[in-house]
């Protein structure tokens, strides 16, 4: 088919053109779709539109990590531009992430979607993974674990036992207890605690074999000690007056963890009102104290007995009183 046109149909088809490029310009179709935010795009049913044409709308939504805030999202193609949207999209907020034992969260830099908050364990654990943990879209990212200290094997203590009987070491704020075995003592705390560092506070104490100084001299006294092997803790030794002495305090003493004794030593004392042992007056004071009281009879049975003889040689009744006479008489 031939298409003949003459000056006046040209002139014709001109204007025609002309009203109808006026008429795309009064309702003209969008050329291009609607421009997004960094936080905008168009939705899913939105993007499958490939049809711009004057008085379609479309669907804007929050990109993932982002939520809406207020708004439609919608958008209209008017005069071949679209219309503002009013959808106002904000960072996602993770929260503060779930918590986990002895784990804390410094979240100073914030919970925000794209946030990094910093993973802390309490003192005496160790952090295991992420020293960060960042908020996605989908929550938080980022694996940590907190476990605690393990303590190296609790030392051993010379002549000791320990409450640990192994094979896992002791963790943090875990206690070994101590004891000695027999005839030692123990020097020290007897209970030692797994510290933050992996040792142990305070050290471990000692046990010690104590033994004492040589047992004090009782003046007067003789003790059970014979050495020459000086007492060990806990030995006692007994004390016993020599004859004529009174013993004063405690008989026996102790041997203490300090390598003296308790209590003090006994004193022997003389005292002459105590003393009730005949045997221990002596021979002499006797004999020298019988020969007085035998000399003092002798002189008094002496003086009587030349009184009487005295008296006799002129006792012939004559100086007896009459009335005595009498009384004799009857
Ligand atoms: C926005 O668009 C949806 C459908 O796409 C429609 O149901 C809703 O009424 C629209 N809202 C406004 C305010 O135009
Ligand atoms: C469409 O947008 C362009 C560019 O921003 C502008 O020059 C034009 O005036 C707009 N048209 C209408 C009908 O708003
Ligand atoms: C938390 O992090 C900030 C810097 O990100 C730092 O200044 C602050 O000391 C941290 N706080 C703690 C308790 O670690
Ligand atoms: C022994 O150590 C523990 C901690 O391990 C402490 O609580 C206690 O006070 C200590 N005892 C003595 C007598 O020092
Ligand atoms: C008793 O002790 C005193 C003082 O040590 C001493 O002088 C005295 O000889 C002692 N007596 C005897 C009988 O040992
Ligand atoms: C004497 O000392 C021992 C310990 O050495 C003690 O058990 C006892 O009770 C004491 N006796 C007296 C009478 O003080």
């Amino acid at each position: 088919m031939e298409v003949v046109l003459n000056a006046s149909g040209l002139r014709k088809l001109r204007s025609l053109l002309l009203i109808h490029l006026f008429a795309v310009n009064a309702a003209a179709d969008c050329l291009t779709p609607p421009t997004t935010q960094h936080d905008t795009d168009l939705s899913e049913k939105s993007r499958m539109v490939d049809d711009y044409r004057e008085g379609v709308q479309l669907q804007l939504e929050c990109v993932s990590g982002y939520v809406r805030k207020s708004g439609t999202g919608n958008t209209t193609c008017n005069s071949g531009n679209w219309t503002k949207s009013d959808l106002i999209c904000t960072r996602k907020d993770c929260g503060p992430p779930r918590d986990q034992p002895h784990m804390k969260f410094n979240l100073s830099q914030g919970t925000l979607f794209g946030d990094a908050v910093q993973v802390l364990c309490d003192k005496g654990y160790l952090l295991s993974g992420v020293t960060f943990k960042q908020c996605l879209s989908f929550g938080w990212f980022g694996k940590a674990n907190c476990f605690a200290v393990v303590c190296k094997t609790p030392p051993e203590v010379a002549n000791g036992l320990s409450s640990w009987s192994g094979p896992k070491n002791p963790k943090y704020g875990e206690t070994v207890q101590y004891s000695c075995k027999e005839g030692y003592t123990l020097f020290g705390n007897s209970s030692i605690t797994c510290d933050e560092n992996g040792g142990y506070s305070p050290g471990p104490p000692e046990c010690k074999a104590v033994v004492c100084k040589t047992p004090p001299e009782v003046a007067n006294a003789s003790s059970s000690w014979s050495g020459p092997k000086n007492p060990k803790y806990g030995e006692t030794v007994q004390y016993s007056c020599k004859e004529g002495y009174t013993l004063f305090g405690n008989s026996s003493i102790t041997c203490d963890e300090n390598g003296g004794y308790s209590p003090g030593p006994p004193e022997c004392k003389d005292v002459p009102g105590i003393n009730t042992n005949k045997e221990s007056v002596s021979v002499p004071v006797i004999i020298s104290l019988t020969a007085v009281f035998l000399v003092i009879i002798i002189v008094i049975g002496f003086l009587y007995m030349l009184h009487q003889k005295k008296k006799g040689s002129y006792d012939t009744g004559e100086d007896l009183k009459p009335e005595l006479l009498q009384f004799q008489n009857l």
